[in-house]
């Protein structure tokens, strides 16, 4: 396994030669470890009600220039039967953290969802209750996303106020992050890179804590000023040189070295990165992702999930082009689920 030197090198190596090792190297990786399939996932965006006050993120509960929304129970229920007929094999619902969706009803949805589709589900939708969270599970939600954003506990701490009654932000997030496990989630998490105050042993302790949490996927992309938040304001004044920069190539060279740490986890293209980088989709797909989730939020909400610039303005690629692109590098769109290797495996028995 990698070393946190050769972690440290690879990250900052500014020898293209190295670079293009790494690439290589974590796509032959993939290859070898999930194959050629790339597993296009239906993301919908179901509100953008946030109880929380992160520092970077758009949907803050202190941004009062955002039109808030929550979608009703029967049009997320018609949104995905739509992308069941569209042969998605997975559908992320996503929200900000809002108490909103503990209740009963989204349960309800993911039954109906369940027993009218074979599509899996993934739930992002913040820290919740343990009861909450066995409650979706029960109900048939497959798999859950809560990223720790980074594994600095006091910049966590800073940039991620912890709510209410909780202590420690970092804490209470890989306790969340336990109960998914225990109540048999398939689970995922990841980081942002280049949040400011973010330095480089701390990017090799974010890949290193994948790689211990024992995690079925990885979610990484590059920290987006956002003007509506307080570090979005601050990003522009940091020169620090142990600072990280927040760009979407080093986003990849993580993926690049998270797919070598954990071969068979699955681990997107993500948006950040896709909003970013022109071309990134491809590069990051040949850099060591096999997942990418497509944005299925109709337009007159997604228009409003506006976490960081770019995102909610961007129109979501057709899906046959999504599959001309992802045929072009010689890669094949999956059917059926396409839950990660590494949750097969841990839970078969
Ligand atoms: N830039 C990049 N990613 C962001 N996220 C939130 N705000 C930003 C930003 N400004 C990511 C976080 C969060 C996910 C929903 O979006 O990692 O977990
Ligand atoms: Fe809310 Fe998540 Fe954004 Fe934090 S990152 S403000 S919890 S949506």
């Amino acid at each position: 396994m990698l070393d946190r030197q050769q972690i440290l090198t690879f990250l900052k190596s500014g020898d293209p030669a190295s670079e293009l090792t790494l690439w290589q190297w974590a796509d032959r990786c993939r290859k070898e470890a999930v194959g050629n399939e790339v597993h296009i996932r239906a993301l919908l965006e179901i509100g953008n009600v946030c109880q929380r006050n992160c520092h970077y993120c758009g949907l803050r509960k202190g941004n009062d220039t955002l039109q808030r929304y929550r979608m009703p129970l029967d049009e997320i229920l018609e949104v995905a039967m739509k992308c069941n007929r569209e042969g998605y094999g997975t559908l992320v619902m996503q929200a900000g953290e809002d108490p909103h969706w503990s209740s009963k009803d989204l349960a309800g949805v993911i039954r109906a969802i369940k027993s009218q589709t074979s599509m899996a589900i993934t739930l992002s939708l913040g820290e919740q209750p343990f009861e909450t969270l066995n409650a979706w599970k029960q109900a048939g939600a497959n798999r859950y996303i809560l990223r720790f954003e980074t594994s600095d506990a006091e910049l966590l701490q800073k940039i991620h106020p912890p709510f209410e009654r909780h202590q420690s932000s970092f804490g209470q997030r890989l306790k969340t992050l336990q109960h998914l496990r225990e109540l048999g989630y398939e689970v995922g998490s990841g980081f942002m890179v280049g949040i400011p105050g973010q330095t480089w042993s701390t990017l090799v302790d974010d890949l290193l804590l994948l790689k211990s949490l024992n995690l079925d996927m990885f979610g990484i992309g590059n920290f987006i000023p956002n003007s509506l938040t307080p570090l979005g304001k601050q990003a522009r004044h940091l020169a620090d040189p142990e600072q990280v920069p927040a760009t979407p190539e080093l986003a990849q060279r993580c993926i690049a070295i998270a797919r070598l740490l954990s071969p068979k986890a699955n681990i997107p293209a993500t948006s950040a990165i896709c909003i970013t980088q022109q071309n990134g989709l491809l590069t990051a797909l040949q850099r060591g992702a096999n997942v990418y989730m497509r944005d299925c939020t109709p337009e007159k909400y997604r228009r409003h999930y506006s976490i960081y610039p770019g995102k909610s303005e961007t129109t979501p690629l057709e899906f046959n082009q999504l599959v001309e692109m992802v045929q072009s590098i010689g890669r094949s769109i999956s059917s059926g689920q396409g839950s990660s290797l590494h949750f097969k495996e841990r839970t078969s028995l």
